[in-house]
């Protein structure tokens, strides 16, 4: 049977054998009582990895960006992002259900970055006592729904300074921010420093098969650690999965160099193909998003389906292919060759 290309997402990973056997000789207690030794050590790893004095580990990015915000937050406080971040579009109402939040969106242009003087004037007054409270600016690197795009220190850094000159808090939605910091040479602690909370992945490009991490300060996990089990997320002996996010830390960053090689190929031959749309820049990371253009992005990704070969979208009449370890350079010259037939 010939094997399927699967460049859905980053998600879709299999631990290799040497994650499963760091997983099979991992040390496990209860985690509810902060007794697994493994996971101890993968929250204090991580924490030094980002600069910050604690870290969680909870089960998905969803749920990792929604402690941090709840945590930041009162209910009816507003939280400005960008108008295709993931906690807008993709996490299922999760801010306005459990936390009473309310967004405001700031557009970002097809790079999805917006800037401190976009912001400025969406910052409510306190004496507007009629008026939700801004509390929190999320920025999100890599942006996803741009594409895998890079904000680069800069702005962060005005961003941050502008959030507390007006006594407000900075959130990063950094599910793939070890993909910025190796495609910058930018240590992941350099990001992490202008934020009060920090959401990362190791499910993603890491390859892990579970879980997130978040990080703040002391005080700020001591209450992340009471919502993480007031919504269900304390878990037990989960050393077993801890040590596939240590040894996704420990060894699966730098290799994410390939991933971005990966998609500047696929990136380089769809733009040779007749037929098909896509913006070169927007290509930073590990993402390409690309549109057909004589055809229906559905028919196009039904098409490739009977091929093999399987691919995602974003916005609408977008295709999206994401490279991931589990994909080879091979392979991603095969998905070329295939859409390429496609479109003939
Ligand atoms: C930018 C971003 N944030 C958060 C998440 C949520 O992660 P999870 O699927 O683990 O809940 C994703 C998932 O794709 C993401 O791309």
């Amino acid at each position: 049977m010939k094997k399927i290309i699967d460049l859905r997402s980053d998600t879709v990973t299999k631990p290799s054998d040497a994650m499963r056997k760091a997983m099979f000789e991992a040390e496990v207690g209860d985690d509810v009582y902060k007794e697994d030794p493994t996971v101890n050590r993968l929250e204090k790893y991580t924490a030094e990895l980002l600069g910050k004095e604690a870290a969680l580990f909870v089960p998905s990015g969803v749920m990792g960006n929604q402690i941090c915000l709840n945590v930041l937050t009162q209910p009816g406080d507003e939280v400005i992002c960008e108008k295709d971040a993931h906690i807008f579009q993709y996490e299922s109402g999760t801010p306005a259900a459990l936390s009473g939040l309310q967004l405001s969106l700031v557009d970002g242009g097809p790079l999805g970055i917006f800037t401190a003087e976009q912001v400025k004037p969406l910052i409510r007054p306190l004496s507007a006592y009629y008026m939700a409270r801004t509390r929190v600016i999320e920025i999100e690197n890599t942006h996803n729904r741009a594409g895998g795009t890079i904000n680069s220190i800069e702005n962060i850094k005005s961003i941050a300074a502008l959030a507390k000159k007006n006594n407000l808090l900075m959130h990063l939605d950094g599910a793939r921010i070890w993909n910025a910091s190796v495609a910058k040479g930018i240590p992941p602690s350099q990001y992490a420093k202008y934020f009060d909370s920090i959401s990362c992945c190791l499910s993603k490009g890491l390859g892990a098969p579970v879980g997130s991490i978040i990080a703040g300060s002391k005080d700020f996990i001591t209450e992340a650690f009471r919502i993480r089990k007031r919504w269900g997320g304390g878990m037990r002996q989960i050393g077993i999965l801890g040590a596939a996010g240590l040894f996704a830390l420990q060894n699966n960053i730098p290799r994410l160099k390939e991933d971005h090689e990966k998609a500047k190929i696929l990136a380089d031959r769809l733009s040779k193909i007749p037929g098909i749309t896509i913006n070169k820049e927007l290509v930073q990371t590990n993402i390409v998003m690309f549109s057909p253009v004589k055809i229906s992005a559905e028919k196009f990704l039904a098409k490739c389906v009977k091929n093999n070969l399987l691919l995602g979208t974003g916005k609408v009449g977008v295709i999206r292919a994401v490279t991931h370890l589990d994909v080879s350079f091979e392979e991603i010259e095969q998905a070329a060759k295939i859409m390429e037939q496609i479109m003939e």
